[in-house]
């Protein structure tokens, strides 16, 4: 009997059978250029600690490395970090889940910015809650979480299935993202944007306490 694979499965199938086809997608699109800069105008500091959650194919990290020589990014697909490992030359990549990082590590080393563009938008309510309170323990104070994901008026989970395969979308509200950030974080910025039918939200949480 063939096992039933879990959404989180589905979805890291599509991501590790079409990494090529979907760096090449997300390499048109170039990188996030003033998103990073936004991020490091924050920071008062030489070199600063960056972490990327669900690097992909690197769209972001060789930006980022050529502002720090402190990179770190990791993916739950292997398929995307071997892909990342030829592009991008610097940098630390590694395979992890962001579910299971920051609960399984100590918070021995703090980061200035941790970067999650379009990672966190895999994970459910309950998990992103628990994800975005925990690694408030990995920023420095001062220190920023900066954030891009899919919403929709209401949180909604959608199954999407396109040329690339199927992937499992979770969209949130700003109000719901702010929530989960309670006393942890302040939000220094946040902006909409419609990029083809989808609305997408960009928020820079800053750590506010030790
Ligand atoms: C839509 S892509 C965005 C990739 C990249 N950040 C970008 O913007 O081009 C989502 C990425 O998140 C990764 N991902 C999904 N779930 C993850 C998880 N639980 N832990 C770590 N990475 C995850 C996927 O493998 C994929 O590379």
């Amino acid at each position: 009997m063939t096992k039933k694979l879990s959404e989180k499965e589905i979805t890291l199938q599509t991501y590790n059978k079409s990494a090529k086809e979907l760096a090449e997608y997300f390499n048109s699109i170039g990188s996030r250029k003033s998103d990073i800069n936004r991020a490091f105008s924050y920071i008062n500091k030489k070199e600063p600690k960056v972490l990327e959650i669900g690097c992909g194919d690197g769209r972001d990290a060789e930006y980022i490395i050529n502002k720090t020589k402190n990179y770190e990014g990791f993916d739950l697909s292997e398929e995307m970090i071997n892909t990342v490992k030829t592009k991008v030359s610097k940098g630390n990549f590694h395979v992890a889940d962001l579910e299971e990082y920051f609960f399984k590590n100590k918070p021995n080393k703090k980061y200035d910015i941790i970067f999650a563009f379009a990672s966190l938008l895999h994970s459910n309510k309950q998990t992103l809650k628990k994800v975005i309170l925990r690694v408030s323990d990995f920023i420095t104070k001062g220190g920023i979480f900066y954030i891009s994901l899919k919403i929709k008026k209401v949180y909604t989970r959608e199954t999407k299935k396109d040329r690339f395969g199927t992937r499992v979308f979770y969209y949130y509200t700003p109000e719901l993202i702010q929530n989960f950030a309670q006393n942890r974080y302040k939000t220094l910025f946040m902006e909409t944007q419609i990029i083809g039918k989808t609305e997408w939200l960009t928020i820079i949480l800053q750590k506010t306490k030790n």
